[in-house]
């Protein structure tokens, strides 16, 4: 299947397809443990139909352009996704959020592929401001955007619900003519 985005020869982003919904389960049901300390919707997906819902509603949200769903492919197997959660287009700004699976971070696979996927969103999606809120102590996540050239513009205090917890998290923010300068890019 062609990829939406091709990262390297390891690696590539693909929409949504039926064809994931199994692997998505597996991948997320293997990590369960370890996704569950960072992200609010892991004791949502209990089965493979709960995966299937998920790409028949991500599929949908890429058509009506609320949402933009990609899984991150490392060879044949599914390791993570990577998306925006958010799209407002009045100010022509938008959300990522990204996880990738523990036992293959460290390798710069979600370094490279969310470089890749800012440079689209701002090139091909016509974004200014690409934003993502970060768990306060999520210390991989807030590495990973600054060293993609993000900048922590503050805290907000318990604005996450997750497993019956409010939580602190912290905003990073890239803005266009900062993300040009870049050299790297
Ligand atoms: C956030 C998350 C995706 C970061 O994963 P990661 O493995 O740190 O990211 P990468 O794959 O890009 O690896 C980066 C690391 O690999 C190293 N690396 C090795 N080769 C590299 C390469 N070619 N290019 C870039 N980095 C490379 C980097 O130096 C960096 O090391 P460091 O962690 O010691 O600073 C991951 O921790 C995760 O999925 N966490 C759980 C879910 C989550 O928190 N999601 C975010 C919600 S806001």
């Amino acid at each position: 299947m062609r990829p939406f985005l091709k990262i390297d020869d390891a690696t590539s982003l693909h929409l949504p397809r039926h064809e994931l919904a199994l692997p998505l389960f597996e991948t997320i049901d293997e990590n369960r443990a370890y996704l569950r300390t960072w992200l609010p919707w892991v004791d949502g997906i209990c089965s493979e139909a709960d995966t299937k819902t998920f790409m028949d509603e991500s599929m949908a949200q890429n058509r009506d352009g609320t949402r933009l769903s990609t899984f991150i492919l490392y060879g044949e197997r599914l390791v993570g996704t990577i998306g925006v959660v958010n799209f407002n287009r009045d100010h022509r700004k938008c959300e990522l959020g990204y996880w990738l699976l523990e036992d293959l971070q460290g390798l710069g696979i979600m370094s490279k592929a969310a470089a890749r996927f800012v440079e689209y969103l701002f090139k091909t999606k016509g974004m200014n401001r690409v934003e993502a809120q970060v768990l306060t102590g999520n210390l991989r996540s807030g590495r990973l955007m600054l060293s993609l050239g993000f900048q922590r513009e503050g805290s907000l205090k318990q604005a996450v619900f997750m497993y019956n917890n409010y939580h602190d998290a912290e905003i990073y923010g890239l803005v266009k003519e900062d993300w040009s300068k870049r050299k790297s890019y």
